[in-house]
């Protein structure tokens, strides 16, 4: 039976093929605001590439138009294989490539014209995100259709975290962007003052919980397994690990507030809730590296595991790190400083972008049904990208404490020892460090796209191209 019968494989393979191209629009953003964070001249005095206008370029090109592709490529593709039918309709799934297209574009253009509702990772005006909501429901239709049609009774658990993923962020979005439009684009939030900045950051979370954590923990749970060929290590604790997550990640966002007119009792539960959030958290990173057990010897010859295994291992270290940020005496240290920048792009790097790309190592060849052109480039997609996060991190741990310390120094009369500008003066090695690090990140990630590349345009077909109902557990 060919493939195209069985299942809607189009719009994964689209949303797969932006997934790359938006990885390298967004990754290119990120390298250049580094430059300009490192010699601010690259502005060029031109308003629309001035850095408060590409930061957010930046991340809403990585967090939805990268991350986003992404997700939906990969659950398409999984909900498919594991439920044994065909997307609800092809219709709407068509509707939902289009429309993300289409907000990413509007975004593009809206951004570095400064157009923006000032919201963090919800920036984007109005009519935007009616068009953002119009979509959702689109996605939510077409996941939760396929899983009610599903030829088996189980559904898989990878399904449930897309799925929490897809409800949360439709109720999340709604929720922070209600505000009341005063033109075309522009529009004032309902919320004001703290409650304001509460509903904000429970949407910051909570886009980090479901938007950059659930969905990807669905990525885990099918690709690590079909990579290793393994099925997942304890599906008992996958269970335990979903229902824990999404429990207590929905309480933690005060940890973004520390130190500010929220009641003392909101950031105390968010802190709680924050260090509570560890225990799910490495019980699903424990699941998803144990599920190796009894092929730990792939790991010697397979590149593609390797980096699927290692995003993992940045998983495990980003949220470890980030229950300690949300301590409160170690939150007066690090807020405002850039190890709160290092410990985002750990997460973002190191396990967003790492298990995306592994995924789709696996994904792109078995969906244009061609044998993955080189090992010997992911050989060293997997070293370049892997020491470019290190020199990220490295750098922004250093630089973030030592801002802090800087800041907090005082002389025995009680005035400052530093000034503000000597702190941004002694960060200027640092960010050199972390354009660095960027751009061997950006490097791996074309070479990904060239050994991609070749292996689509490649004549070697591979049989595992054709759909074997077989699902990863
Ligand atoms: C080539 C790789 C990358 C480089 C060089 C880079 C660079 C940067 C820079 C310079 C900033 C601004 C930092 C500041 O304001 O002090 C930033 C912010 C941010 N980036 Fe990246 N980035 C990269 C990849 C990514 C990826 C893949 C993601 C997500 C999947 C991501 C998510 C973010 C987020 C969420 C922020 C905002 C952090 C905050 O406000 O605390 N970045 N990035
Ligand atoms: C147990 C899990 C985690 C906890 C408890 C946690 C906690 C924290 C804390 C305390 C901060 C600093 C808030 C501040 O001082 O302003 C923070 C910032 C951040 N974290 Fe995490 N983190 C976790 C996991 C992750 C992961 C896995 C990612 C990415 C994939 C991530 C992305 C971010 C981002 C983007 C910010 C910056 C938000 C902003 O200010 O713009 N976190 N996190």
């Amino acid at each position: 039976m060919a493939v195209q019968e069985t299942y809607n494989y189009k719009v994964v393979r689209q949303f797969a093929v932006m997934t790359i191209v938006w990885a390298i629009v967004g990754l290119s953003v990120g390298v250049f605001i580094a430059a300009q964070l490192a010699w601010p001249a690259l502005n060029f005095d031109i308003p629309w590439l001035t850095y408060s206008r590409l930061r957010p370029l930046h991340t809403n090109a990585v967090i939805f138009a990268f991350g986003g592709s992404a997700l939906f490529a990969t659950s398409y593709y999984v909900v498919q294989r594991t439920s044994h039918v065909r997307l609800f309709s092809d219709k709407l799934a068509a509707f939902t490539f289009w429309g993300w297209q289409a907000i990413i574009v509007s975004a593009a253009i809206t951004l570095p014209l400064g157009i923006t509702s000032s919201k963090e990772y919800a920036e984007l005006e109005w009519p935007i995100d009616i068009l953002v909501t119009l979509v959702w429901v689109a996605y939510a239709v077409v996941f939760f259709g396929t899983i009610a049609k599903r030829r088996m009774a189980h559904i898989y658990v990878a399904n449930w975290f897309y799925g929490a993923f897809i409800i949360t962020i439709a109720v999340l979005h709604v929720v922070n962007s209600l505000a009341i439009p005063v033109g075309l684009w522009k529009s004032y939030s309902v919320y004001a003052g703290v409650q304001d900045a509460m509903i904000q950051w429970w949407y910051g979370h909570n886009a980090v919980g479901f938007f950059l954590t659930a969905g990807f923990l669905g990525m885990m749970y099918y690709f690590v397994s079909k990579q290793a060929n393994r099925p997942v290590y304890s599906y008992r604790l996958s269970v335990v690990h979903f229902w824990a997550l999404i429990f207590t990640y929905i309480w933690a966002g005060p940890h973004h507030l520390h130190y500010t007119a929220l009641p003392g009792w909101v950031q105390s539960l968010g802190m709680t809730m924050s260090l509570v959030l560890l225990a799910p958290s490495w019980g699903g990173m424990i699941n998803g590296i144990m599920t190796l057990s009894g092929a730990w010897e792939k790991l010697r010859t397979d590149p593609v595991l390797r980096l699927l295994v290692v995003s993992i291992a940045f998983y495990g270290m980003s949220t470890f790190e980030g229950p300690m940020m949300s301590i409160k005496t170690v939150n007066a240290l690090s807020h405002y400083t850039d190890w709160t920048i290092g410990h985002v792009h750990s997460g973002a790097l190191g396990w967003v972008a790492l298990i995306s790309l592994g995924s789709l190592y696996y994904l792109i060849p078995r969906l244009f049904g061609r044998e993955l052109y080189s090992l010997k480039l992911v050989e060293i997609h997997f070293w370049v990208a892997t020491i470019g996060i290190v020199l990220y991190i490295t750098a922004m741990w250093v630089a973030g404490i030592m801002q802090g310390l800087m800041w907090r120094a005082v002389n025995p009369d009680g005035t400052l020892t530093y000034s503000f500008v000597e702190s941004v003066q002694a960060m200027h090695p640092y960010f050199i460090i972390r354009f660095l690090g960027g751009i061997l990140f950006l490097s791996g990630t074309l070479v990904m796209a060239y050994n991609l590349w070749k292996s689509v345009a490649g004549a070697k077909t591979i049989e595992a191209a054709v759909p074997v109902p077989a699902a990863a557990h």
